[in-house]
């Protein structure tokens, strides 16, 4: 992923895809003009990378200069086309090729149509690195094409978001959900997970969605999906996890301008992980870092216990219990460990002291994604 201003790219044609596609429309256009010598006509700015390229593969003689106009202002094409560098060779009688970066609404062509009106030239020809044809809407035929793309903003390969991004060799397209923080929380029992959920909710702008909060929803509001886990669950099975992975699917959409999620309770294993990996891609967005509070166990047992002696619950009185749960969560939690590890985005938190310290512990962390 890429920045430029105040926007995100991610990566859509690698270098080795242009290189074809360029290759292609040479040979395609070698092939029609044979011996005759061409102009290749470039459109400034956009398309100095592609001519460059272009002309290094034409394995015939042939020409080359540069028109320069400008229609598009930040990530938008306008009507209004200036010419700021006009025809300053008399092509009459010759076969013009107009090597152009991008075309998008077909206004740019419209003006080069416009240059070439009274230049009784014996052809123009128009080839296209990059077409985008649900934005097209003029009749001008498009006699080369290298990659027809969806309609979204293109940085690289010359083209720029304001200036930005021309030199980079391969093309990246706009996310359409700008940069997201999203957290897998662990900690063990007692870690004071909960509490520190509370603070990045709040610092960051996130959502917390609890696994355990999204089921008891679903299943109280009896959501198709929650009856649908519920009939697992009847039968003493465990929940696919296809239908929690479209639970959270549902929670992620309905805060669809949210800066980011907090993961907790989910996920427990590989498959699940990978689940979410694929939940966020589609999102254009991707797990930033596992984060889990490490607390040592006699301070775990000590905070647990002083805990039971007010809440009353059963769980938290009992040491051996007590223990288990922490080994049992240290189990379950290693190949998370691992899984996150292997892609750098493990951060381990040290769990102890007071709360406003692990807090500005965590905030060094997630400043830093
Ligand atoms: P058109 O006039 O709308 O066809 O747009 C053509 C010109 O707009 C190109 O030559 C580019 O300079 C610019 N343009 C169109 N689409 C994009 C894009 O996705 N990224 C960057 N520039 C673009
Ligand atoms: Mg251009």
């Amino acid at each position: 992923m890429i920045k430029l201003h105040d926007l995100y790219f991610k990566p859509f044609i690698s270098e080795q895809e242009i290189d074809t596609a360029v290759q292609n429309m040479v040979d395609a256009i070698a092939l029609e003009l044979g011996d005759e010598i061409p102009v290749f006509i470039g459109i400034l700015n956009g398309s100095f990378m592609l001519v460059s390229d272009f002309v290094k593969k034409y394995p015939k003689p042939c020409e080359v200069t540069f028109i320069k106009l400008a229609s598009y202002e930040g990530v938008k094409s306008t009507e209004d086309i200036q010419r700021l560098i006009g025809l300053t060779q008399d092509l009459t009688g010759r076969t013009v090729v107009i090597l152009e970066d991008i075309i998008d609404s077909g206004n740019t062509l419209e003006e080069v149509h416009r240059i070439f009106k009274n230049e009784n030239v014996k052809q123009l020809l128009i080839a296209t690195l990059f077409y985008k044809p649900e934005a097209y809407d003029k009749d001008f035929k498009l006699h080369y094409v290298g990659i027809e793309i969806p309609n979204k903003f293109i940085v690289g390969y010359g083209l720029d978001y304001d200036g930005l991004g021309r030199d980079l060799p391969n093309v990246y397209q706009l996310k359409t959900t700008q940069h997201m923080i999203n957290l897998v929380l662990f900690g063990p029992p007692g870690a004071g997970k909960g509490t520190q959920a509370n603070f990045l909710k709040e610092k960051y702008d996130l959502v917390h969605i609890s696994t355990g909060d999204v089921f008891r929803y679903n299943i109280k509001n009896e959501t198709a999906l929650g009856m649908l886990a519920k009939s697992f669950m009847d039968k003493g099975e465990l929940v696919p996890d296809q239908v929690t992975i479209n639970m959270l699917n549902k929670e992620v959409e309905k805060n669809a301008d949210a800066k980011g999620f907090i993961f907790d309770g989910f996920p427990r294993t590989n498959a699940q992980a990978k689940a979410l990996d694929d939940l966020m891609g589609v999102k254009d967005s991707q797990i930033n870092a596992m984060v889990a509070l490490e607390v040592d166990d006699e301070v775990l047992v000590k905070r647990l216990l002083e805990r039971g002696k007010t809440s009353g619950r059963a769980d938290d009185a009992d040491e051996s219990i007590i223990r288990n749960r922490i080994k049992e969560y240290y189990t379950k939690t290693a190949i998370l460990k691992n899984y996150y590890t292997a892609q750098d985005k493990y951060f381990g938190v040290d769990g102890e002291g007071s709360i406003e310290d692990i807090t500005v512990r965590l905030n060094a962390v997630i400043d830093k994604l």
